[in-house]
């Protein structure tokens, strides 16, 4: 049985039947009534608040043909200390798949550990994997349009600008290295990745997967693409003054944007926060492919689930 807890859960070989069949979801959309998770039903755990992962995971599980039960955690006894062993343990009995929003990246691990339905990170302090897979299927509909749709982002430079040690950049190192593109990052000393990610880094053979520099032109110099996030990741709000201050040098600007490929993109996860990590000029120019990749967390997301619920019935 199959999670998707970080990106590498799934193998290279696995990605273009991952994205085809993102694809084909996407075009269908409306048209055929998939049933992948025909009978099902999916529990959703969320610790934090959520716009985008919320509704398309409820949109997409209802439209496979299950159902699904949001739970924020305080609702549930979770909340009030009942394990996460034991929480798996009876979700498991009831559920078929579960949907988790947390802080602590090892609550998701132990959910799947200690339960008998696949999980999905929806999103953890350290990493958002969905929101990775959808961006790259997002770039791979223009690059690869009507041929091989995950080699289109093979050689491919990514420059990620802003709070370099956050879940997004995280989740973006490792996948830049799955998709064999290339990902510089420019961000204040002393907002690096939690000590927890470069041990996965390690294990993974990703150690050595990236650049690194404080001057975000030269981080987008060649690059493809240019991706912010939020500077106060939900949870870090305790520290918005310090982080206003430090990060201020790496707002994406026209002039920045300007100083990658002449035809680079430019992505952000959303929320956005016009001012601060990104102008609204960026955001709102023929660049930007903001509104894409959000809708693209629908059809990916889909197809994960669609896999994972297939893993089950493979053993
Ligand atoms: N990008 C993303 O995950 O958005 P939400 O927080 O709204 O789900
Ligand atoms: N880094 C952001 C991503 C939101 C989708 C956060 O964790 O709040």
């Amino acid at each position: 049985m199959k999670h998707f807890i970080k990106e590498t859960d799934f193998k290279a070989h696995e990605l273009p039947g991952l994205f085809a069949l993102a694809q084909s979801l996407k075009q269908g959309r409306g048209r055929h009534t998939p049933s992948s998770l025909a009978g099902q039903t999916w529990a959703m755990i969320f610790s934090k608040s959520s716009t985008r992962t919320r509704v398309s995971f409820e949109v997409g599980i209802h439209e496979l043909g299950g159902k699904a039960i949001f739970l924020n955690k305080n609702d549930i006894q979770l909340g009030r200390g009942e394990t996460i062993a034991d929480t798996a343990r009876v979700l498991s009995r009831f559920v078929h798949g579960l949907v988790v929003r947390t802080f602590d990246h090892d609550e998701l691990q132990q959910l799947a550990d200690f339960g008998s339905v696949p999980v999905i990170n929806a999103l953890t302090d350290l990493l958002h994997p969905c929101q990775t897979f959808a961006d790259a299927f997002t770039l791979a509909e223009r690059w690869g349009r009507g041929g091989d749709l995950v080699g289109s982002l093979r050689g491919r430079k990514i420059a990620f600008v802003g709070d370099r040690g956050c879940n997004v950049a995280n989740s973006w190192i490792l996948g830049a290295n799955m998709f064999g593109m290339k990902i510089s990052l420019a961000g204040p000393a002393g907002f690096d990745a939690a000590p927890e990610f470069d041990q996965l880094l390690a294990r993974e053979g990703f150690a050595k997967g990236y650049e690194f520099t404080s001057d975000p032109y030269e981080a987008v110099r060649d690059a493809d693409v240019v991706y912010t996030d939020v500077w106060i990741s939900m949870g870090k709000e305790e520290e918005t003054a310090e982080r206003i201050k430090v990060m201020s040098p790496f707002t994406v600007t026209p002039e920045l944007l300007a100083a990658a490929k002449p035809d680079a993109l430019f992505m952000h996860c959303l929320p956005a926060h016009a001012g601060q990590e990104v102008t609204q000029e960026v955001l709102d120019s023929p660049r930007s492919i903001i509104f894409d990749q959000a809708e693209n967390r629908l059809h990916m997301q889909k197809a994960i689930m669609a896999t994972l619920a297939q893993s089950v019935h493979a053993g």
